[in-house]
């Protein structure tokens, strides 16, 4: 039976662990390129132990960003920054990967810590969005975008391909194209972004068209040795929305286009959802485990599967077959060596580079003597000195 520590292997690539650091958009970065900041943030998390480390979502296109602080892989020279990370990401013993992304009406925003509005097409930092239908997402992003036109959709679908190319210059292992979160990939399934009458609207099929299509291109770019994953918005939870059964068919249809694993995810596509689930522990594991089943097709999944305890057991009951970490990753860079003192039966200092396994391994059967991580317990307390 597979645990939270069990190798897995897709395609040619194999990941120490079950664990991912599920994508986070920093905004740190300048003309789209990845900096200091990345190296670090990133750096320490694989260091940390995680099997899969992604960065933030990456734009393929300058408009597909959400700020213009974004990481982008629209030209060469962002190719540099990214490879200095991949580099270092696969000295710690993890596997380097990409998310690709077009924001689409989503686009034009401040960064979050900034306030993270949408800003007007007229805006210095702003611009004119684009999606399927000049349907304004609404609530805070007020601001409707333009309509694309058949030409401008296989565009896209270009710039995916080339930015999966470039991708692949830069040392990246693992693909995964953002279909989720309200941004284009998923306003085009969704029938409250996308209104079209051509055929890329109207019918399951052709709300699923803008998807298959760019998995066909991109998996002319990418090598067939590396996974070719998406993360999909399955779920609106709008009555009006995208419904679940739907999603399942467009992920079938996704797997006959060379889909390699699935990552689980909801559709956020209108401010006005019927339940707010964004608290609930591991709210999307039913879901994936669904997929899982009824796909045939790997699975991974995020949303509050930050205990140690839960993450294992979506594991071991073969509900998931990876657990991606949003913000536990955020608030522990070790979390998986964490996860392992907790669990038990996976040697915690394993998973840090070998450059300090030595130091932090009990010292002649001292605890006390040993460094980090200290126990979670009590236990050798009695032995540290007494002040
Ligand atoms: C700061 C922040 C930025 C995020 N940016 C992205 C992103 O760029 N792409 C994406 O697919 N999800 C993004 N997410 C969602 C996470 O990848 C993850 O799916 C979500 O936080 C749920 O997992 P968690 O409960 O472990 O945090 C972001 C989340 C956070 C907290």
């Amino acid at each position: 039976m597979s645990n939270l520590f069990t190798p897995f292997t897709l395609k040619g690539v194999t990941l120490r662990n079950r664990i991912a650091m599920s994508p986070m958009t920093m905004h740190r970065s300048v003309d789209g390129k990845m900096n200091d900041f990345h190296l670090m943030y990133l750096g320490a998390r694989a260091a940390g132990g995680f099997g899969l480390v992604f960065p933030e979502q990456i734009a393929i296109a300058p408009d597909g960003r959400t700020s213009v602080k974004c990481a982008g892989i629209y030209d060469d020279d962002q190719i540099d920054g990214l490879k200095r990370v991949t580099a270092m990401i696969k000295d710690m013993g993890a596997v380097p990967a990409i998310q690709l992304a077009h924001t689409g009406r989503k686009g034009s925003a401040e960064p979050d810590w900034a306030g993270g509005r949408m800003l007007p097409p007229e805006h210095p930092d702003g611009w004119q969005t684009v999606g399927p239908s000049a349907i304004a997402y609404g609530g805070r992003m007020p601001y409707a975008p333009r309509e694309l036109s058949k030409m401008e959709i296989a565009e896209i679908h270009t710039q995916f391909a080339a930015a999966a190319y470039r991708a692949a210059e830069a040392g990246f292992e693992w693909l995964e194209l953002h279909f989720a979160h309200g941004y284009l990939g998923a306003s085009f399934l969704s029938p409250l972004a996308n209104q079209r009458g051509d055929e890329y609207g109207g019918s399951s099929e052709n709300r699923a068209r803008f998807h298959l299509e760019t998995l066909d291109a991109v998996r002319k770019a990418w090598p067939e040795r590396f996974p070719l994953t998406a993360r999909v918005g399955c779920d609106d939870l709008h009555a009006d929305g995208l419904q679940f059964d739907e999603s399942i068919a467009a992920i079938r249809w996704m797997k006959e286009h060379g889909l390699d694993l699935v990552d689980l995810s909801l559709g956020m596509n209108s401010p006005e959802i019927n339940q707010v689930p964004f608290s609930d522990m591991g709210f999307m594991v039913d879901r994936a485990a669904r997929v899982r089943a009824e796909v045939g097709i790997p699975v991974a999944t995020s949303w509050n599967l930050g205990k140690p305890s839960v993450a294992d057991q979506v594991i071991r009951q073969e509900r998931s077959d990876l657990v991606y970490l949003g913000r536990p990753a955020l608030s522990n860079p070790h979390w998986p060596v964490w996860a392992a003192r907790e669990l038990g039966g996976q040697d915690p200092i394993d998973l840090v580079p070998r450059d300090w396994q030595g130091w932090l391994r009990p010292y002649r059967g001292n605890k006390a003597a040993s460094g980090w991580p200290l126990p979670t317990s009590n236990e050798g307390d009695a032995n540290m000195p007494q002040t």
